[in-house]
């Protein structure tokens, strides 16, 4: 595809701020994003092992595991959007062809989506006191469709890369193929490398859980030292299957992205995955510790990072396609109501959700919220009283003129 084709394809309308403020945003997000797709893997996974396990800690977490899946699905939907708005606003000749291209399962990618959420709370709903087989199998089956999900999202993606094959797609033999049924593209080594960091993320997250729940289940020391155990365990050893499968996905990179396995961000992404491996060795504590998620956290978002660059190698170093020279539109107003609206209402909304379940989670028996959470709830609520107000009276305005 020449280069004049895929500018021709971008939007006429140019961009309310510079790219630069988008693809910052985008990989910050798609980190935020993965790192919330990582733990509802990792714990649907726990959950759905505890279920069929016959080891009592292995039972007794899958409950915990369950409620953590629940929400980290909606987290990772939620979270999802904003980086496929901001894809959508920088990398539009490439994503909507991608997506034309694969229309049905672009389509099919929200049903997958609903049934696999409707059969995890099919599980949670029949089979709270251990789970008959059916509802064991219906998280099996929502399992399944979260990872099926996760590869039409990778299939875009790796279409999005090969702007030089789309006609090939598009009208092969010269005849053409509207029906966007096909999955053109895909790289097994990277879509099992994004999955796979799955199990050394969700062992830092064990290991924090282990620290969380210190001191209201002291008395439980033989079931925190087992979590703690399987959270190292998950670190050390999915690292290593993450360092395979990031070695299988360098090894088949097309001709387009020729020298990036040896490129600094490449061997940035190889250090964030021996930080992983190492990190239950750098956070040895005997009551748990948040560091291993903070660290799993910095080390995604590295790997965030590298492929972002890995996107640049292929579509500025070989297609020539320069996202500065997209158009600017400024528009201060929406740019000032994005940054608004993501630090006070998001902002203020997510640190009540947060403290509440933080606090609620550490009390034993019936929780009363705090004075401060309470005040926090008050914000949460007056931001986005104040954020409808001004919906409305910017409509008006716009109206009147
Ligand atoms: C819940 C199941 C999901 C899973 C398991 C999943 C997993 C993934 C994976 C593995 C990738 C990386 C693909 C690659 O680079 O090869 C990815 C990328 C992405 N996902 Fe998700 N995802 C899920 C849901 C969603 C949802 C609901 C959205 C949007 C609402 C979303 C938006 C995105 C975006 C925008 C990208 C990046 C596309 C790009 O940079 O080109 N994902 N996802």
């Amino acid at each position: 595809m020449d280069i004049e084709t895929l500018y021709a394809l971008r939007s006429s309308s140019g961009l309310p701020s510079h790219p630069a403020i988008f693809l910052i945003l985008l990989v910050l997000t798609w980190a935020l994003h993965m790192i919330a797709v990582h733990v509802m893997l990792g714990s649907t996974a726990l959950a759905l092992t505890g279920a069929f396990s016959s080891n009592a800690h292995g039972r007794r977490l899958a409950g915990p595991m369950l409620d953590t899946a629940k929400v980290a699905v909606s987290i990772a939907i939620v979270i999802g959007v904003a980086p496929l708005l901001f894809v959508q606003v920088i990398y539009d000749p490439f994503w909507y062809v991608s997506n034309v291209l694969s229309a049905r399962w672009a389509i099919a990618f929200i049903v997958v989506l609903l049934v696999a959420y409707w059969a995890m709370y099919h599980h949670y709903f029949v089979g709270k006191d251990g789970g008959s087989a059916t509802s064991r199998w219906s998280l099996a089956l929502s399992l399944a469709l979260l990872l099926a999900a996760g590869f039409i999202m990778h299939a875009l993606a790796s279409q999005a890369l090969r702007p030089e094959l789309w006609m090939a797609w598009y009208a092969p033999e010269g005849h053409l193929e509207t029906a966007g049924s096909g999955i053109h593209e895909f790289n097994l080594g990277r879509f099992l490398f994004f999955i796979v960091l799955a199990a050394p993320v969700t062992g830092a997250w064990l290991l924090g859980c282990r620290r969380y729940l210190a001191c209201r289940e002291q008395s439980d020391a033989p079931y925190l030292e087992w979590i703690a155990s399987l959270g190292n365990k998950l670190m050390t050893g999915g690292g290593f299957a993450a360092l395979i499968c990031y070695a299988a996905w360098m090894a088949t990179l097309p001709d387009s992205a020729a020298g990036f396995p040896v490129s600094l961000w490449s061997i940035v992404a190889n250090a964030s995955i021996l930080l992983l491996i190492v990190t239950p060795a750098l956070f040895r504590s005997a009551s748990g510790s948040y560091a291993p998620f903070a660290t799993a956290t910095g080390a995604v978002l590295l790997i965030a990072i590298a492929r972002e660059a890995l996107r640049h190698r292929i579509l500025f170093g070989t297609h020539g396609y320069e996202l500065s020279t997209y158009a600017i539109n400024l528009d201060w107003y929406s740019n000032a109501l994005f940054c608004l609206t993501f630090a006070g209402v998001g902002g203020f909304a997510i640190a009540y959700s947060v403290a509440i379940s933080w606090e609620a989670g550490k009390t034993p028996g019936i929780y009363t919220a705090s004075p401060r959470v309470d005040r926090l709830g008050g914000f949460a609520l007056a931001a986005l009283l104040v954020w409808i107000a001004q919906y409305f009276f910017v409509g008006f305005l716009v109206m009147a003129r």
